[in-house]
């Protein structure tokens, strides 16, 4: 492989160098988080975003086409000929007056990046091309995950449709009862092997980096520095769709933290590289009920510290947390995560663009996502964390009215229709079983279905009543 990309530590002090094809995907010297990293004044770098509209005319090279891999001169690790796409990153940035009407803001100010348009229904698939690509180039015939579901799900269309001789065969790790069927069904359709453990994901994750090590498969969770070189892209079709205006915040939910690691590795570049003057600020939601990150940054005032962060007053939260028995719960499935394994990189970006964090309840998260949906696109619990959280920082007035901000829609309606139908249901049993019971008490924006009797002409009443 050439020596113009390679991997390298995120420790300031360390700031050890590792071939781009290791794939341990830890410094060697001190166990660090590892970034790819670029020689960048030996690689073409476009002079300024606009090169990147001459690939719009070009559908035909599948590479030009993607929406991750147009961008490819801004993570150059991998030749043209060993990229793997299935068309990913068709997605949609889209205005969106009804929510900036919710959460108070004035119209024309707030965008949705609808990640859900995604071949799998996520944005993992931004990262899944990526880390996939790179598993090739290094001859992996198996590929591993642990998933709350949308990386699984990816991971196991990836395999199906990639090819290749012999075909990469997909293995899951799963926590019981964690999943929603929307993802688990993706799973099993694609043929993954699902190893459905008896724990939650911060056991399953931390099994299958053990396992990964062991049996020497390629690790595809968001430790993997390649998944999130492709997730930049994120980025960089906000930008595009806003014609190169860069707004003034990005607000995302906060799981295992990789989106957010990404974000801010992919402004600080093109700042560095001169492709932008400056950087959005990050904002960035966990769910109230796996909040370490929010606990940590905001309450505990934890920092980057230029590299030198506080790692006692981490490993006392979590001990904390341990000795407590305190697990992570939620009804957005996908960000029931009480340890975050980007934390250090989050850290980071967040001093790099000048981030904040928040949390939302799970009533806050599905009353913006029946807002969200209202205004026409569909994502699950998990990814309105970022409205719910907008709507706070605009109450708090840490947002302005007048701010432009892009919330990142991470994942589709379809991937957990149970919470959906819950919410809107007509019937109090099943709004308890799902909802009630979990500590949400209205569904302020439900859209019930009207009962009626199997006539017409009571049909007929109830529509003129309704419509
Ligand atoms: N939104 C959705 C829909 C997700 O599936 C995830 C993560 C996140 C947000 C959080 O993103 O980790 O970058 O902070 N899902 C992972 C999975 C953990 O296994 O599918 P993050």
């Amino acid at each position: 492989m050439s020596d113009l990309s390679f991997q390298r530590c995120i420790n300031p002090a360390c700031r050890a160098t590792v071939d781009l094809a290791d794939t341990s995907f830890r410094c060697p010297k001190c166990g660090g988080l590892l970034d790819v990293a670029y020689d960048w004044d030996r690689l073409p770098v476009p002079k300024s975003l606009k090169h990147f509209e001459t690939k719009w005319a070009n559908r035909s090279d599948p590479l030009d086409f993607s929406g991750v891999w147009r961008f490819r001169e801004l993570f150059p690790f991998a030749p043209d000929a060993k990229v793997m796409t299935i068309g990913e990153g068709q997605t949609l940035c889209q205005r969106a007056d009804t929510v900036a009407s919710y959460v108070g803001m004035n119209p024309g100010t707030v965008y949705l990046e609808y990640e859900g348009m995604n071949p799998s229904g996520s944005f993992k698939d931004n990262g899944m091309t990526a880390a996939f690509t790179h598993a090739r180039m290094t001859g992996a015939t198996r590929a591993a995950c642990a998933s709350t579901g949308n990386t699984s799900a990816s991971l196991a269309i990836y395999c199906a449709a990639g090819g290749g001789s012999p075909p990469m065969r997909a293995v899951i790790f799963i926590g019981s009862g964690k999943i929603s069927y929307g993802k688990l069904s993706q799973a099993l359709e694609h043929g993954a092997l699902t190893v459905q453990i008896a724990g939650d994901f911060d056991d399953a994750l931390r099994q299958v980096q053990d396992v990964s090590r062991q049996l020497g498969i390629y690790l595809v969770n968001s430790v993997n520095p390649f998944r999130l070189e492709g997730q930049k892209t994120i980025m960089f079709r906000i930008l595009e769709a806003l014609r190169w205006r860069v707004p003034d915040w990005i607000v995302v939910p906060g799981g295992n933290l990789g989106n957010v690691s990404s974000f801010g590795k992919a402004f600080t570049e093109l700042k560095d590289l001169g492709l932008i003057d400056r950087a959005p600020r990050l904002a960035v939601v966990n769910a109230a009920g796996a909040d370490t990150f929010y606990q940590l940054y905001d309450r505990h005032g934890l920092r980057w510290n230029a590299g030198e962060f506080d790692k006692a007053k981490y490993d006392a939260y979590m001990h904390a947390m341990d000795a407590a028995n305190r697990r992570a719960d939620t009804l957005a499935s996908a960000i029931e995560i009480n340890r975050p394994v980007n934390l250090p990189k989050a850290l980071r970006a967040l001093e790099r663009c000048g981030g904040v964090v928040r949390e939302a309840s799970d009533q806050e998260m599905l009353d913006a996502k029946a807002k969200i949906g209202a205004g026409g696109l569909g994502c699950e619990p998990a990814s309105a964390a970022s409205v719910a959280g907008l709507l706070k920082l605009v109450k708090e007035g840490v947002i302005a009215k007048s701010d432009t901000v892009a919330c990142v829609l991470t994942g589709h309606v379809l991937k957990d229709p149970d919470a959906t139908v819950a919410y809107h249901t007509a019937d109090p049993a099943v709004f308890e079983a799902k909802l009630g019971k979990r500590g949400v008490k209205r569904a302020m924006f439900a859209n019930r279905a009207v009962q009626v009797p199997n006539q017409l002409s009571e049909i007929v009443k109830a529509i003129e009543l309704y419509a």
